[in-house]
């Protein structure tokens, strides 16, 4: 059903606009209730179009139009504080930052459930809860079993009211402004059958695409990488700065409901209602009449989980039936009326052959496992990451070692343990260096500090090289035609030795490099210049001082204003500034200690590039690669997460549609996309285009 607005044009005739195409236009003066009505109204429309956009993955009006209405209520709200309402829909951008969080008491404890990796022992549940109940007549709900963080909420009269973790299981942090940041979890319902007061529990999450994203990012910032969703999520939940949170995209599924109530009576009704009352409520659930079901749909799942958007470890399986719940009741510590069954972690064991020492761009050594080739979850995996000196100690990892490895919920496979059965007598223990494998300098590690770096930084091959190539990447200075094998290219030749190097390049020069015709070098040529025109912010993060990424990046701009005022700024000055903390201070202190790095500037200067904070900086169209071509969106993409690719089109001059019609140009096509999407699109005869061939429309 679609919501209108009625407008009375006279006594007898009356207009029905839909909502979703009433863009609200503020008068310039308002009175008290004007501003509060018109607060109310944007909150209400708002918040529809996020359920329409996160419940029913669809939209009626552009981003750029939600996101003039967003920042016209909190203009409003700002002005007016007296309206403000914790649950408004301007609470899920964040903002709030709390200094440490409340513990709070559960009204009911949250408890673990028992574990299991056999299927006899399901059969066992089966039994104990056969003999419990004494009767037969009872069913099961199967449910995926969520690798994320468990999560009390409570909603009064419609309201979240609060959001806690499971902490001990009898109190818990109370992290409700980081939870409104989900944009898919309703912060107010309306709906007949809703009880005043009820508890929500659900399993928070960060989706696999959202994970990947930020591991690009990390990468791109010479950070170590996130290991897996579940603690880059649980961690996210704990920040301070539930803005930050917001940019991380949490998303959350719920598969419990407490509360009494008359029409809700088992395990499939209480999902049923989530559902209608707008909660996430995956459709992976099922009901189970008996054992063998059960076991199909274990089977079932073992593969189809891939396709979810998160990781799952198991399945949970629960008695449907509430008054059968309660009559099992609980043990000390879980339910009788549930049980996980979980799946076994894929592992292999294999020889390791040997340990390689990688040098980033920031000079972190990371050591890589070379493995006989094994097979693992579908793919041959021939390395694994050992991620520090620390890492090789715990597993006291010896040469030609046996070794399990495991993909679990990590992207990187990891050696998770000795297969001490094969091991060598006298074999010797893997050294960490203590050279830089690249360049022969003695390597440093700071106190507490896990990594060891190399820290000759303007001298070390794969240091430079990784610096020239964080400066051209898309996520900085987006220098088109500029990848890390033209970089290469230009290094040997001995023609770029720095990034101001790059600014000087001539096509006459860059002609004579093999593979280069005019018509490219002069496309090289014109991609640097134009990227001398990014924002400071951009700059200053394409420098690629350690810690300072992006966000980081945005803030110092905006706080200092010109790269001559944080070069000057004290120890102190830096920490003042809210989310720079004591290790980006230090790491600032020391890139602007470094002559190399001043003469970096200075030349980058002279080349024109913006050093200063512009408070004007509109981002608008970026260019028109993509102009006049629409698109729709569908399914699950590695690189980019929707509203990225959304953004990145509408940059590029592009438009996207919600449904495929005739006149759309290209059906984006991510991974799970639907069978009956493809199909229209093949009918109507539009191009089908995936992740790679998007990246390679936009020059990436
Ligand atoms: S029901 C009494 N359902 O698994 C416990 N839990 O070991 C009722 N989990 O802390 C929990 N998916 O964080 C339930 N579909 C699901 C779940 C699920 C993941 C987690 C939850 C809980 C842990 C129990």
């Amino acid at each position: 059903m679609r919501d209108y607005f009625i407008f009375v044009i006279s006594q007898d005739i009356y207009l029905l606009v839909p909502i979703a195409y009433i863009i609200l236009e503020t008068p310039i003066k308002m009175n008290t209730s004007q501003a509060e009505k018109k607060i109310t109204e944007l909150r209400d429309i708002i918040e529809y179009h996020n359920r329409l956009y996160y419940g029913e993955d669809r939209s009626e009006i552009s981003d750029l139009e939600f996101d003039q209405m967003l920042e016209e209520l909190i203009r409003l709200e700002q002005q007016y504080p007296q309206f403000h309402d914790s649950n408004s829909p301007s609470q899920r951008v964040g903002g709030v930052i709390i200094k440490e969080f409340n513990t709070v008491k559960h009204r009911v404890p949250m408890l673990s459930l028992s574990n299991t990796y056999s299927e006899s022992e399901i059969s066992d549940f089966v039994g104990r809860v056969s003999r419990g109940l004494g009767r037969d007549d009872f069913e099961f709900v199967s449910e995926m079993k969520f690798d994320g963080v468990a999560i009390s909420l409570t909603y009064e009269k419609g309201k979240l009211m609060r959001a806690i973790t499971r902490g001990d299981g009898t109190k818990g942090d109370d992290i409700t402004h980081n939870i409104r940041t989900i944009r898919s979890l309703p912060l107010k319902i309306k709906a007949d059958d809703l009880p005043e007061i009820f508890e929500v529990r659900g399993e928070v999450y960060l989706p696999l695409s959202s994970f990947n994203r930020l591991n690009k990012e990390r990468e791109a910032q010479g950070e170590e990488l996130y290991a897996n969703p579940r603690n880059t999520a649980s961690g996210s939940l704990k920040l301070q700065d539930s803005a930050e949170v917001a940019r991380r995209k949490l998303d959350i599924f719920v598969y419990a409901l407490v509360v009494d109530h008359p029409n809700i009576k088992t395990q499939v009704q209480a999902m049923q209602a989530l559902s209608r009352w707008g909660f996430p409520v995956s459709e992976s659930y099922s009901l189970c009449k008996n054992e063998q079901e059960i076991f199909a749909y274990i089977n079932e799942w073992e593969e189809k989980r891939k396709d979810l958007p998160l990781d799952t470890d198991g399945v949970v399986i629960k008695v449907n039936s509430f008054d059968h719940q309660q009559e099992l009741g609980f043990t000390a510590k879980s339910p009788r009326w549930a049980i996980a069954y979980k799946y076994q972690a894929e592992s292999a064991s294999t020889q390791l052959e040997g340990v390689s020492y990688q040098v980033g761009r920031t000079g972190a050594i990371t050591p890589v496992a070379h493995l006989s080739p094994v097979k693992l979850s579908g793919t041959t995996v021939r390395r694994a990451s050992l991620h520090n000196a620390n890492e090789i100690a715990r597993l006291d990892l010896r040469e030609n070692d046996y070794v399990w490895v495991e993909k679990g919920g990590e992207i990187i496979p990891k050696v998770t343990a000795v297969n001490l059965e094969y091991r060598d007598k006298g074999s010797k223990p893997v050294d960490f260096p203590s050279q830089c494998p690249e360049c022969d300098t003695t390597l440093v590690r700071a106190d507490g500090e896990a990594l060891h770096y190399c820290p000759n930084v303007s001298g070390c091959p794969p240091q430079i090289k990784g610096r020239i190539e964080h400066f051209c990447s898309r996520t900085t200075m987006d220098i088109k035609h500029c990848g890390p094998q033209t970089i290469l290219q230009l290094y040997e030749a001995g023609m770029v030795k720095n990034i101001p190097d790059l600014y000087e390049l001539k096509v006459e020069e860059v002609v004579k490099l093999e593979g280069f015709k005019q018509k490219s070098a002069e496309n090289l040529i014109q991609g640097i210049e134009e990227s001398a025109n990014r924002p400071f912010e951009t700059v200053l993060f394409a420098l690629g001082i350690r810690y300072v990424g992006k966000t980081v990046a945005a803030t110092l701009a905006k706080h200092f204003k010109s790269i001559d005022a944080i070069a000057q700024a004290s120890y102190d000055e830096l920490y003042a500034v809210p989310e720079i903390g004591e290790r980006i201070a230090q790491s600032i202190l020391l890139y602007f200690d470094q002559e190399e790095n001043k003469d970096t500037i200075r030349l980058l200067k002279e080349m024109g590039l913006r050093f200063e904070y512009e408070n004007d900086q509109e981002v608008g169209v970026e260019e028109d690669l993509l102009n006049g071509k629409s698109f729709v969106i569908s399914g699950v993409f590695n690189s980019y997460d929707r509203d990225e690719l959304k953004d990145l089109i509408i940059k590029k001059g592009g438009e996207v549609k919600s449904s495929i019609s005739g006149k759309l140009d290209f059906l984006l096509a991510g991974e799970n996309m639907g069978p009956a999407k493809r199909a229209k699109a093949e009918k109507l005869g539009v191009k089908i285009i995936t992740e790679t061939d998007f990246d390679k429309m936009i020059g990436g």
